[in-house]
């Protein structure tokens, strides 16, 4: 598992320092939607920015070189996360961002509105497709209907059609597409989830990857009742399409430090690195700024411990690493577990 090195250094089994196994990459803070739940909402307003895609190119020679940089240490990046911020595919090189990544041997996936998808599909070579993990495409809902009231398109015509164009053309192409939605009132009545289930079959999706809307005033995850399983098991089968509901951020926290801030930093658009998925922008888990200072030369620093050591995480929001900040602690409990490694 990636998260066993980190274990073993929190552990105090290694010195070593661990490298981050994944990065979120931010291309964008704009955007071509303003979805009324968007988590990112704030920060896109105060930093409207992008970076060049120069500045993306050096960064990714960066982590490519990383275990160069840092001989001693474990592990290695392996995953880079394209996201946002805002839409990255409004990002006018994003494409040629990609096949950088792609190339510097990295297993891409793209977390993408698909508006500009063709972009892609148009220039990767058919031989680098299969770098790219899976590309995850948020529609939240199956007719042009709800999905206005809930993604609100800045264009002048919805951006619904062309999506659902751009998906089937992914999909024929050889990509991994999964759809997905998040789930709300909005998109929950029985109605609501057959035309997400046949919009998922229409473009021949792999699955509906479907988890409960964070509301950004209170913190507070929509609740999935079992009555709302159920409904989404028979429509499912029903309709032979997969879907994916996972409950990670629902799982108590076990926790008090925020472990995963050794695995996976989220570089923003504006340059800040942020130890924390769910804050960009604020400056309490800001490490630094990838476009004036060297990540590596950061990583494991006094800044770094830090910020680890100052952050509790029961005052955190409901959030994505909690499954992997628990597997940690289940380590750190039991020290024993660690014995898995040995052969
Ligand atoms: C900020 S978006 C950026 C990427 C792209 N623009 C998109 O919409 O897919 C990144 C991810 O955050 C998720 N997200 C945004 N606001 C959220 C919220 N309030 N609760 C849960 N997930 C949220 C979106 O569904 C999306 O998968
Ligand atoms: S498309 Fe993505 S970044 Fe844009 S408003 Fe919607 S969730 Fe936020
Ligand atoms: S919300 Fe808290 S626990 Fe979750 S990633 Fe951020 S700092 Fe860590």
């Amino acid at each position: 598992m990636p998260y066993t090195d980190l274990s073993l250094k929190l552990c105090g089994k290694t010195n070593l320092p661990v490298l981050p196994s994944h990065i979120d990459l931010d291309l964008t803070n704009i955007c071509n939607q303003d979805c009324f739940y968007c988590n990112s909402f704030n920060f896109r307003q105060k930093n409207l920015v992008q970076s060049t895609g120069k500045e993306y190119y050096k960064l990714i020679e960066q982590l490519y070189n990383w275990r160069k940089h840092t001989p001693y240490s474990a592990g290695t990046v392996r995953n880079i996360n394209f996201t946002g911020g805002g839409e990255p595919t409004v990002h006018k090189d994003y494409h040629k961002i990609i096949e950088k990544a792609i190339d510097c041997n990295f297993l891409v996936s793209l977390i993408t509105n698909g508006s500009k998808l063709h972009k892609l599909i148009d220039y990767l070579p058919q031989n680098k497709i299969k770098s790219i993990a899976w590309i995850g495409i948020d529609i939240d809902a199956g007719n042009k209907q709800t999905y206005e009231k809930i993604r609100r398109s800045l264009t002048k015509e919805s951006l619904f059609d062309q999506v659902k164009d751009n998906i089937k053309r992914a999909v024929d192409k050889g990509y991994v597409c999964d759809v997905k939605a998040l789930l709300m009132e909005e998109n929950t009545s029985e109605k609501e989830l057959y035309s997400l289930f046949n919009f998922a079959k229409d473009v021949q999706a792999r699955k509906l990857h479907i988890r409960p809307i964070v509301d950004q005033f209170t913190n507070k995850l929509f609740h999935v009742s079992d009555e709302l399983k159920m409904l989404i098991s028979k429509i499912s089968s029903e309709l032979d399409v997969s879907y994916n509901l996972p409950q990670y951020r629902q799982q108590p926290r076990k926790y008090t430090k925020c472990h995963q801030m050794f695995l996976y930093p989220i570089l923003a658009a504006n340059g800040e690195i942020s130890l924390c998925c769910e804050g960009r922008g604020q400056k309490r888990f800001v490490l630094g700024n990838w476009k004036k200072e060297d990540i590596r030369d950061l990583w494991f620093g006094h800044r770094h411990m830090e910020i680890y050591n100052a952050i509790d995480t029961t005052l955190c929001p409901p959030c994505k690493p909690n499954k992997v900040n628990n597997l940690i602690q289940d380590d750190i409990n039991k020290v024993d577990n660690l014995e898995r490694i040995i052969l």
